[in-house]
């Protein structure tokens, strides 16, 4: 059985999928990371690769950016191909002064300025929330690997160029928000409504109040990082389901 956005077969994809945003990050991770890693999908060149990571099943695939791509492909792993687990693992520009740019941001919560929650017609506002056991996790892998992390509230925008940004992004700072990205709060909700877990990790790759950014270099040493601890991550949750390595 496939989908309409992923050609894999049942039981092509691990319990827990790491998801960048770039197919090009994906293919980085599974060449980089993953041991016997092989390609399950790749309808509209978002390969997706299961290989281990200290013997231990993982996947990982790329979610294109925004919610309504995350949505889709988050949907389709936790419906139709029995996952469990999806860790984002992203770039995020921050907008608290606490924050800086490498840090990695663990969204707690995410806010959002999208309408992706009108679809379940709630008498209210939902507050789209990471699973514990993968945030509890990932704070022991990153305090483990020593690097420097914030948790917090993330803003997903549906807007990477907005109109209002500085008076906007402001009022989100004020609420204590950390960083902006585009992915989270879908995955979230999508991940509520499944039943299953999801957890949103990125990099602050820019400051959107100091103008600070990041080289490539260094992008690539802090995505390292926030790659080690979304597989300790991994590794973590598979270790309970009583597989060792
Ligand atoms: N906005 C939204 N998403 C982002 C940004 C941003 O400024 N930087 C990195 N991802």
């Amino acid at each position: 059985m496939s989908t309409p956005h992923n050609s894999a077969n049942p039981g092509d994809f691990a319990k827990t999928v790491l998801m960048p945003g770039d197919p090009l990050r994906a293919k980085f991770v599974a060449e980089t990371f993953l041991e016997d890693a092989r390609l399950v999908n790749n309808v509209r060149g978002i390969g997706g690769y299961t290989g281990t990571y200290k013997g231990h099943p993982v996947s990982v695939m790329a979610s294109g950016m925004g919610m309504p791509s995350i949505g889709i492909y988050s949907y389709e792993l936790y419906h139709f191909y029995g996952v469990e687990n999806i860790i984002r693992i992203g770039s995020a520009g921050a907008i608290r002064e606490d924050v800086k740019v490498r840090d990695l941001v663990l969204g707690i919560g995410a806010c959002t300025n999208s309408n992706f929650a009108s679809q379940f017609s709630l008498h209210g506002t939902f507050a789209p929330t990471a699973s514990w056991p993968l945030l509890s996790r990932a704070v022991n892998a990153a305090e483990a690997l020593g690097v420097r992390y914030h948790v917090g509230n993330l803003l997903s925008s549906d807007t990477f160029y907005n109109d209002d940004s500085e008076e906007a992004n402001e009022m989100w700072r004020r609420m204590g928000v950390m960083a902006i990205e585009m992915e989270a709060a879908g995955l979230y909700m999508t991940a509520a409504r499944a039943g299953k877990n999801a957890l949103a990790i990125c990099t602050v790759s820019d400051h959107l109040v100091t103008g600070e950014a990041t080289t490539a270099e260094e992008r690539q040493t802090t995505f390292t990082a926030m790659m080690e601890v979304a597989l300790e991550t991994a590794a973590a949750m598979d270790k309970e389901n009583g597989a060792a390595s």
